[in-house]
């Protein structure tokens, strides 16, 4: 009896220890996703067909998909309130005149890619069918539709630690027979970043970027403090982008991609692309910020204290560095105070001694020396691109 009783314990300490060790190997996201999400747009009114396809002639017609945006995906609010009688989602009949696949095979003829969006609780957050105890019947739907990128969210939960029903759904995903971006969407909760590359290829660090200059600082802050655990294949996911969506100053537009780049987030874009302002576009358009957060290294930058300036703190911090294939990338951003920040590269990982040549990235201007320093407006950001000469 005791011996039964051992054995049964021991066993479900094998149980308890098994999660975690399998990796979502899809062989995607080796480096962050680029593309456009409906949601930062308009909510539930972007969830339709009409407007992924636009997105998709857009991403052709403004040159995103030129410069590596891929991803068209529609958020929250895309299928009808409850499933049908066999237990499947179904599309909005209003919104998706001619289903799912239609516009994943529209989407897949222009030479891009489709995303779609669920829950792992019972509802997703506005409302409609979350795929609890559905997992495997909802990841063969999607491999029949075609679906590249599944973001998976977090409301209507009946168990706080997520790690096993987003394995669930990992597993659910890897066995369907179609390779799927799996997008893990909790928030940062239960600390994802220690877990979240052997289950997902991106996982959201915080809670949504709400559309302020003080959400940008906050989740960059954040990004800063647990750059190590990005790598090719599982990236931290700073939330999508607020640019072009009437809140932020041209210099804080470019703090944001700047930040969100060299940290290696996902650069979803989130503004009605019919709308977008051609300041917003060079922005977002920007190759050399682009080429840097799609760099084959795949490491996240993050911040250094230089010799004399202010220790850091829970607060954005001014000082950012990150290696890439071939060379550093250096970030200065005005956090605080419209102010000129210098750097000698002696301070700066990776760089050291001797002299270098750099490129900055918004200006295109370039030079060669032992330091760097640029002089910022309120919020602004300066990039640079630094070899060893
Ligand atoms: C949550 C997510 C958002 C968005 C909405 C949709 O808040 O964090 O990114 O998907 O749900 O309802």
């Amino acid at each position: 009896m005791i011996l039964l009783l051992t054995y049964l314990l021991s066993g479900m300490a094998i149980a308890a220890a098994k999660p975690l060790d399998k990796r979502l190997d899809n062989g995607l996201g080796k480096t962050p996703a680029l593309g456009w999400n409906s949601w930062n747009a308009g909510q539930c009114n972007f969830a339709t067909a009409q407007r992924a396809l636009q997105a998709a002639d857009l991403f052709i017609s403004l040159g995103l998909k030129d410069l590596g945006y891929t991803y068209v995906n529609i958020d929250d609010c895309w299928s009808t309130k409850s499933r049908n009688s066999s237990g499947y989602l179904v599309p909005d009949p209003q919104k998706f005149p001619n289903g799912i696949k239609a516009v994943s095979d529209q989407i897949h003829a222009k030479g891009l890619k489709f995303g779609l969006y669920g829950d792992r609780g019972t509802q997703t957050c506005a409302g409609y069918p979350g795929s609890l105890n559905n997992e495997e019947k909802d990841a063969k739907t999607l491999a029949s539709w075609e679906v590249d990128y599944w973001k998976y969210d977090n409301c209507h939960t009946t168990n706080e630690n997520s790690h096993t029903e987003y394995e669930k759904m990992r597993d659910a995903l890897a066995n369907s027979g179609y390779k799927v971006f799996y997008s893990l969407c909790n928030w940062g909760r239960d600390n994802v970043w220690t877990w979240g590359g052997k289950v997902g290829n991106s996982w959201r660090i915080t809670d949504d970027n709400f559309n302020s200059w003080n959400y940008v600082a906050t989740i960059a802050a954040k990004g800063a403090s647990i750059a190590q655990y990005g790598g090719p294949g599982g990236f931290n996911d700073w939330d999508m982008m607020q640019i072009s969506n009437g809140k932020l100053s041209a210099a804080e537009e470019r703090a944001h991609m700047g930040l969100w780049a060299i940290g290696k987030s996902p650069i979803l874009l989130g503004m009605d692309l019919t709308k977008i302002s051609q300041s917003s576009l060079a922005i977002v358009k920007n190759k050399g910020l682009i080429d840097i957060n799609q760099d084959a290294l795949g490491k996240p930058a993050t911040t250094f204290r230089p010799s004399g300036a202010p220790a850091p703190s829970s607060k954005l911090y001014p000082y950012w560095a990150g290696p890439l294939s071939d060379g550093v990338v250096v970030g200065l951003v005005a956090a605080d105070n419209a102010v000129t920040l210098s750097v000698n590269f002696t301070d700066v990982p990776g760089l050291g001694a001797g002299t270098f040549s750099w490129t900055e990235m918004f200006s295109g201007k370039t030079g060669s020396g032992t330091s760097v320093s640029a002089q910022l407006s309120l919020h602004d950001m300066a990039v640079f691109r630094v070899k060893k000469v």
